[in-house]
């Protein structure tokens, strides 16, 4: 799909549509109306007649329009004005992409990013709708034999921009839109992919082809025996029990100069988790393909960023492995050496996502990093109390938690934060060893990230736990890509020097 900006008179496009919006009740939106103006009222006449309520969903496609020169009119019902948030942008975006896809144009200028979106500015709009567009024209069909290829489809799209002065700020909104886009759909594609074919190794291909395709990018796999050698304990336990090497994939980014810190993003590669000799249920398990989310959401971000070619210097690690039960697997009640040198007695298997985690982040420390943040998929409370809608938050300081909950709203890809207080650390404790690796029931993601905050304490760090915001269930589930557009965004804001 191609996108560019442009500022003019929806009258003077010669192209095979104009899209403009429709407020509810009934109320024509100003480009709408100064179309209205020159088509002598003919959206307002249909408008006036009822075709045209305006709630969101609602969508007219109109054809031989007097006096334009393009060859169809797509209105689009934008709801109550007032109320026009992210969220209702983005559903109007995504449902006039989706019409315009089905119905034949090549090709579109939509004003629909000249709407008011409470707080937001052109830039974003445009940022946004680049993404929302990407986002809602995204199969994944590499796995059916027989794709339903859409005819004439959409592929081409002009964002219309107020005036001239926006040109610039538009054109950089469209480069970043797509760079997140393109990040998100490699992390959905990943997420997607059946536990039988995204393998640890497959994974670790990834790193290298995604090496090939950035110069600025190089990748390194750490296999088992180099683990082994490094003392990596716990994470050799959780792939003990699987038929599939594990594998630390680790990739560097290098945008700035040898002396500017690294950042480091780590995230949970368990290509198939199914609980280990702690067996979870049937029900549902197919999900567990699903478990490497976090790393993919690194794979995305770490496309990104490379895709913008961004001043930073940024390391993306993902410990990947399966969980299975096995003669070999991790028991109830082992307990294994971290690369810390701390025990862990190992009392449920199925909480097997902190064990390969907390080693990656001892290894990390040899980065000295300017921070790390970790992102995965770890705890079904953390689906209990959040929901789908925001990831969990928990880190260790305070200017870094600010920093990504307002990288979370800068990007509509939200997190909220949850404690991190000393009062749960006990619930870790073991009578065996250094610490249990679970902590009972109650609070049960705040007890995982204060397992995380054990072998953390060398740095500053943050936890993202996505259990809930990295895919949808049910009927039409799917990997959402998230999330990559918070972690670009965080990126953006530190490249820009903190400042936007
Ligand atoms: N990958 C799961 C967490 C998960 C479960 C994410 C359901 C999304 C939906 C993780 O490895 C796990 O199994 N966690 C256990 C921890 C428990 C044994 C302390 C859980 O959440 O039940
Ligand atoms: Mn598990
Ligand atoms: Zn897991």
């Amino acid at each position: 799909m191609e996108f560019s900006v442009k500022s003019g008179h929806p009258e003077k496009q010669r192209t095979a549509c104009i899209v403009l919006g429709v407020f509810e009740p009934r109320r024509l939106s100003p480009v709408a109306e100064n179309l209205d103006k020159i088509t002598d009222g003919y959206f307002s006449n249909l408008i006036r007649r009822g075709d045209l309520e305006g709630k969101v969903d609602q969508m007219l496609l109109l054809h031989n329009i007097p006096n334009a020169l393009c060859d169809r009119v797509l209105l689009v019902g934008c709801g109550r004005e007032r109320d026009l948030t992210d969220a209702q942008y983005k559903k109007i975006i995504a449902n006039s992409i989706k019409t315009l896809n089905d119905t034949g144009s090549m090709e579109a200028v939509s004003y629909l990013t000249e709407l008011n979106v409470k707080g937001r500015d052109i830039q974003w709009k445009v940022r946004y709708a680049t993404e929302a567009a990407m986002d809602s024209l995204y199969r994944f069909d590499q796995l059916k034999s027989k794709k339903d290829d859409t005819r004439r489809p959409l592929r081409k799209i002009v964002w219309s921009v107020p005036s001239r002065r926006d040109l610039p700020s538009g054109e950089v909104a469209v480069k970043e839109g797509l760079a997140i886009a393109n990040g998100v759909s490699l992390a959905k594609n990943l997420g997607n992919l059946p536990g039988n074919i995204c393998t640890p190794t497959y994974l670790a291909n990834q790193a290298l082809e995604l090496a090939n395709q950035y110069p600025k990018v190089t990748s390194q796999i750490l296999e088992e025996a180099d683990m082994e050698q490094l003392g990596m304990g716990s994470l050799l336990s959780v792939s003990k029990g699987s038929r599939q090497p594990a594998k630390l994939i680790i990739m560097n980014y290098a945008g700035a100069d040898k002396e500017t810190k690294p950042i480091v993003l780590v995230g949970k590669g368990l290509t198939f988790d199914a609980g280990g000799i702690s067996l979870k249920p049937a029900k549902g398990m197919e999900e567990m393909k699903y478990d490497m989310c976090g790393g993919a959401s690194v794979f995305g971000t770490m496309r990104a960023l490379a895709e913008m070619e961004l001043p930073l210097n940024v390391i993306g690690m993902v410990p990947s492995s399966e969980n299975l039960p096995d003669g070999q697997a991790n028991k109830p009640g082992d307990v294994v050496t971290s690369m810390s040198g701390q025990t862990i007695e190992v009392i449920n298997t199925d909480a097997e996502g902190r064990l390969i985690l907390c080693d990656a982040l001892t290894y990390a420390e040899r980065y000295e990093p300017d921070c790390v943040v970790d992102i995965a998929t770890l705890t079904g409370a953390c689906v209990i109390a959040l929901g789908n809608h925001a990831s969990g938050l928990f880190s260790n300081h305070n200017p870094l938690t600010h920093e990504l909950l307002t990288a979370g709203r800068n990007s509509a890809d939200r997190a909220w934060e949850l404690p991190l207080w000393d009062e749960y650390q006990e619930q870790l404790n073991s009578d065996t060893a250094d610490m249990a690796n679970v902590g009972g029931r109650e609070g049960g993601s705040i007890t995982a990230a204060c397992f995380l905050s054990r072998f953390t304490k060398k740095y500053h760090w943050a936890h993202l736990d996505i259990a809930g915001t990295a895919w949808r269930s049910g009927k039409g589930k799917g990997a959402t890509g998230r999330p990559v557009p918070l972690l670009t965004q965080f990126l953006l804001h530190r490249a820009n020097g903190g400042s936007k």
